[in-house]
């Protein structure tokens, strides 16, 4: 158990004075008695708190509002504030009602629809041409139903459809078998923390293995029929750890790839940054016995001397990553694309997509494309050497008009490449589509059809408010980010573009578009910080449909639906139905808790 009690363990151990390391009370006085002793308008105080569940208030300092307050606490530290404040109860019961009238889950051996965990199958395209949905339908989008995720501020979890079954987890690791026919649900399963990743099923027998990650580090092994737990692991010890790439799968195997927050956590002065180190772990479906290990730096993180340029004190670290592998099965090959370092040194496999071996994890070959990119809290202040320019999204394979086939990678830093699958990753062209930076470039995913990828770009901008003192969380700048390319695929030449539309008059109003795009033949779709969800012509870039999330839902579930910013996992589009999310209360994005179905009026 280590490190990684869980708070319901935690609960128990915490009844025995001796047993509880952190003193709950402490940490309230320290880091929270400021703002909730004395509360302000907009800040509910001691008393309210005290109202809330525990898992709210860990949901809260994990994802939630306190975020930015949160990230200098440890794990033991969060869980002893939110035993001393919040009372033990079930977290978010599903009301009866919410239950469907047969609850049996039948997703069969061949599941049709489907739409498979990120992808929507292995070679991460998001582009389908059985999604049931036709161009000319596509004006005709309504919404079917909605469905709330009960006390939560964003809406993130990645959809998988399999049959008619749709599984998706949430903010507050709740993750639900609904009906996609009415968002009525079959069963939910609880998990430790936040679920963003999509679920990949795994045949076992007559039933499946679901598999999926939480932003706490755990991965679980769940039976897709029932809901059941049927193993739970941490791939990566370390207690940075933040799982938000979907799983990839082969053979009875899942490889599981790891990210971190250190690079926030880092701000705080007294962390000794930095010790994270990015991986694939390559885990038996089955069982969650693991297969093989890889990380994305060789060398150990050791303390390191401190001289003129240097950044941290342990190193090296980082390389996170964050999107889902993409199977290469005619290759052997598993492609990854990794983030940047935390600390110095500076190594050579940060912001690179990597080639690794689906048998053993071998590196066969890595293609760096922003070297000495060094980044984290340590050096706050613009003082870092590295600008930042993660790969948070995964790798595409696609296959050019004339048979030969290219791997498509979208970074932070605003350029597409193309590599070479058979020269080692050889940059074949490269295009950029959007300035880059913290919040810019592509964040969560590109589309291609055969013919063309489209990138979203984020570009997303805070704009300080004059003379405020503590700034949780800075308003987006309504002028700045956003804009969607069509880049031909065979050579990178630009085809369309669709600039920003302008957003509305609220505060906290960006066209940014960060969320992964999703494609059918004719139509691809993005949306934007603003709430709107449109449809694009993938002839000319015109919008075709346009729907506003950003409002108030009746629920299939009867918990109250809100949307809000479309960030993160994109949309899923699967038998005749198009799925999304709404809701998510960060990086300047406004908060929302719903899934929002939509099928075209007859
Ligand atoms: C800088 C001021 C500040 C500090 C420090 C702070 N909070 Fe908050 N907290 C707020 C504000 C403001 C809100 C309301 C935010 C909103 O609703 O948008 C809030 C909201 C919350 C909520 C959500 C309540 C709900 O209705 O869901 C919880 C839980 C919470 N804080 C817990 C904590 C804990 C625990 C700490 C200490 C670890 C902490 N806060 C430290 C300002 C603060």
């Amino acid at each position: 158990m280590k490190k990684a009690i869980t708070f319901t363990l935690f609960a128990i151990l915490s009844s025995f004075p001796c047993a509880a390391a952190v003193s709950g009370e402490a940490v309230y006085q320290k880091r929270c008695a400021g703002c909730h002793d004395h509360a302000g308008e907009s800040t509910p105080p001691r008393d309210t708190l005290k109202q809330l569940s525990v898992a709210r208030i860990m949901r809260t300092l994990d994802f939630g509002v306190m975020i930015n307050v949160a990230y200098v606490l440890s794990r033991e530290e969060r869980e002893a504030v939110a035993n001393y404040l919040g009372v033990e109860r079930p977290d978010a019961p599903v009301p009866s009602q919410a239950y469907c009238a047969d609850r049996t889950v039948n997703i069969g051996a061949s599941p049709s629809p489907a739409w498979k965990g990120w992808g929507p199958d292995l070679s991460n395209t998001r582009y389908t041409t059985t999604s049931g949905i036709t161009l000319d339908q596509v004006g005709k989008l309504k919404l079917k139903w909605a469905y709330a995720f009960e006390g939560d501020v964003s809406s993130f979890g990645a959809p998988t459809v399999l049959g008619h079954t749709l599984f998706v987890g949430s903010a507050g690791g709740a993750v639900q078998a609904l009906s996609t026919d009415s968002g009525c649900v079959h069963w939910v399963y609880q998990a430790s923390g936040p679920v963003r990743t999509a679920m990949v099923a795994v045949p076992n027998g007559k039933t499946h293995v679901l598999v999926f990650s939480d932003l706490t580090g755990w991965t679980y092994g769940v039976e897709a029929e029932t809901g059941r737990l049927l193993w739970k692991k941490k791939p990566e010890p370390h207690d940075t750890t933040r799982l938000t790439g979907s799983a990839a799968v082969h053979d009875g195997v899942v490889f599981v790839p790891a990210a971190s927050w250190e690079e926030t956590r880092s701000s705080n002065p007294e962390y000794p940054c930095c010790t994270f180190r990015g991986s694939v772990t390559a885990l038996r479906a089955k069982d969650g016995t693991e297969v093989w290990k890889t990380y994305t730096i060789r060398e150990k993180p050791h303390e390191i001397e401190k001289i003129a340029g240097s950044v941290g004190t342990w190193g090296p670290s980082g390389a996170g990553v964050w999107g889902s592998p993409t199977l290469d099965a005619k290759r052997g090959l598993l492609y990854i694309a990794t983030g940047d370092n935390f600390s110095t040194p500076a190594t050579d496999m940060s912001d690179s997509v990597l080639a690794l071996e689906v048998k053993t994890g071998r590196i066969v070959w890595s293609k760096q494309v922003t070297p000495g990119d060094i980044f984290s809290g340590v050096c706050s202040g613009g003082k870092c050497p590295g600008p930042d320019y993660d790969f948070g999204s995964s790798v595409i394979i696609e296959k050019l008009p004339n048979g030969r086939e290219i791997l498509l990678a979208g970074q932070k830093s605003g350029v597409v490449y193309a590599l070479d699958p058979d020269h080692k990753g050889e940059i074949l062209w490269q295009t950029r589509v959007g300035k880059g930076g913290t919040n810019g470039g592509v964040q969560w995913g590109m589309a291609s059809d055969g013919q063309k990828v489209y990138a979203a770009v984020s570009d997303l901008v805070r704009k300080p408010v004059p003379g405020a003192v503590v700034q949780v969380g800075l308003p987006p700048d309504p002028t700045q980010g956003g804009g969607l390319t069509a880049l031909r695929i065979s050579n990178g030449e630009k085809v369309w573009y669709a600039a920003p539309q302008p957003c509305g008059t609220s505060p906290k109003c960006s066209p940014a578009q960060p969320a992964a795009v999703t494609a059918i033949p004719g139509v691809v779709f993005s949306g934007s910080v603003d709430g709107h969800l449109r449809a694009f012509a993938t002839e000319d870039g015109r919008v075709l449909w346009d729907f506003n999330t950003a409002r108030d839902y009746q629920t299939a579930n009867g918990v109250p639906g809100k949307g809000g910013s479309l960030d993160g996992a994109g949309p899923v589009i699967v038998g005749g139905m198009l799925f999304v999310n709404s809701g998510y209360a960060r990086n300047g994005g406004s908060p929302g808790n719903v899934l929002l179905a939509f099928a075209p009026e007859e």
